[in-house]
């Protein structure tokens, strides 16, 4: 009997670690955990089954509908916005056909079951794209639809994978005389820049965040590459688990649009460091920008309006910006590198 489980592909990235882990205790679900590298040791108790291996590798997929029966994919592989920068397109080779490859093992997948697969996507505040830093301090909240010309390859590989869901969500082979009536229910989160306690990002642009914070608490100098004056949204990660679960659960008649923002706070990068010095009053924290960094941050969105999300499946955050930091941030990241 091929066993019933939830794929996660990206596994060992910042949202897999948390997600995994809900997932196996929280949602008593048999997590299959896909990367490209070796699954981190303490998160292979939580899995039923790690594969190492590349979601453009199509035969290693076949093999994988051939050993389970994959319900939900929860697609979080990719090549971030800076790293994707160095290698447009290989990164464009991950982002896009890694997901058109899972969504079509997930179309499959329904067909073969007679069932909907759910099919959770992260995308990103990189879909956005404001033509000067006039414009998005003046834009405010920015709505799903508006903004959309993104200036990375990461963002206009998220974007189109977007549109991608959407596709096969509701036009898949939509000439085909033999069309099948099952399909994919494709869910999209917009996520703002994540803040880990456990994890550091790599290859991000909005990464200065999460890294001053992580420098801090290790007592080691950090450069800060954008300007002190740069507003970006951000969400603790699990405020972010939190979503995904959440968009997951809920009922698809709830649901007006695929692709939706959430967002918890926005923040100015003095604000953190501000707040970083109040807990860590020895960093040493420097701005150094990097303009071409800047130029992207600075399309991006000072902030979202996420009144969708929060009116279709009850999203709320359960971190504001005091929270984030007094209550979860600041006490965890002390304790990962105190017990270190
Ligand atoms: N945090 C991501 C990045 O900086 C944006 O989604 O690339």
């Amino acid at each position: 009997m091929r066993r019933e489980v939830v794929l996660v592909s990206g596994a060992n990235g910042e949202i897999g670690h948390g997600l995994i882990r809900h997932l196996a205790e929280q949602e008593q679900v048999l997590v299959l955990a896909l990367d490209v590298q070796p699954l981190d040791r303490q998160l292979r108790d939580y899995c039923y089954s790690c594969i190492q291996g590349d979601i453009l590798d199509n035969m290693l997929l076949g093999r994988l509908v051939v050993e389970y029966e994959i319900r939900t994919i929860y697609h979080l592989a990719s090549i971030l916005s800076t790293k994707a920068e160095y290698n447009p397109e290989t990164a464009h080779r991950i982002n896009v056909e890694g997901t058109l490859n899972l969504l079509r093992l997930a179309v499959e997948q329904a067909q073969w079951q007679g069932k909907t697969v759910k099919f959770l996507y992260p995308s990103s505040i990189a879909a956005y794209g404001l033509p000067d830093l006039e414009t998005k301090m003046k834009a405010g909240k920015v709505k799903e639809e508006q903004w959309l010309q993104p200036t990375t390859m990461y963002g206009c590989n998220k974007l189109y994978c977007e549109h991608l869901g959407r596709y096969y969500n509701n036009y898949y082979r939509q000439l085909a005389a033999d069309r099948a009536s099952v399909s994919i229910d494709f869910r999209c989160l917009r996520f703002p820049g994540l803040i880990s306690a456990e994890t550091i990002p790599s290859g991000g642009t909005s990464d200065y965040g999460p890294e001053m914070l992580h420098h801090a608490a290790q007592n080691i100098p950090y450069a800060c590459f954008v300007r002190p004056d740069t507003v970006l949204p951000f969400m603790t990660m699990p405020d972010a688990i939190r979503a995904l679960i959440k968009l997951e659960a809920a009922p698809k008649k709830s649901l007006s649009q695929l692709v939706y923002n959430v967002t918890s706070f926005s923040m100015s990068a003095q604000e953190i460091h501000n707040v970083v010095k109040k807990h860590f009053p020895n960093a040493e924290i420097t701005f150094q920008v990097d303009t071409k960094r800047q130029s992207i941050v600075d399309s991006w969105p000072a902030d979202v309006d996420d009144l969708d999300a929060r009116k279709d499946w009850g999203w709320r955050p359960d971190y504001d910006r005091e929270r984030a930091f007094d209550e979860f941030l600041i006490p965890a990241i002390k304790q990962r590198y105190a017990t270190q």
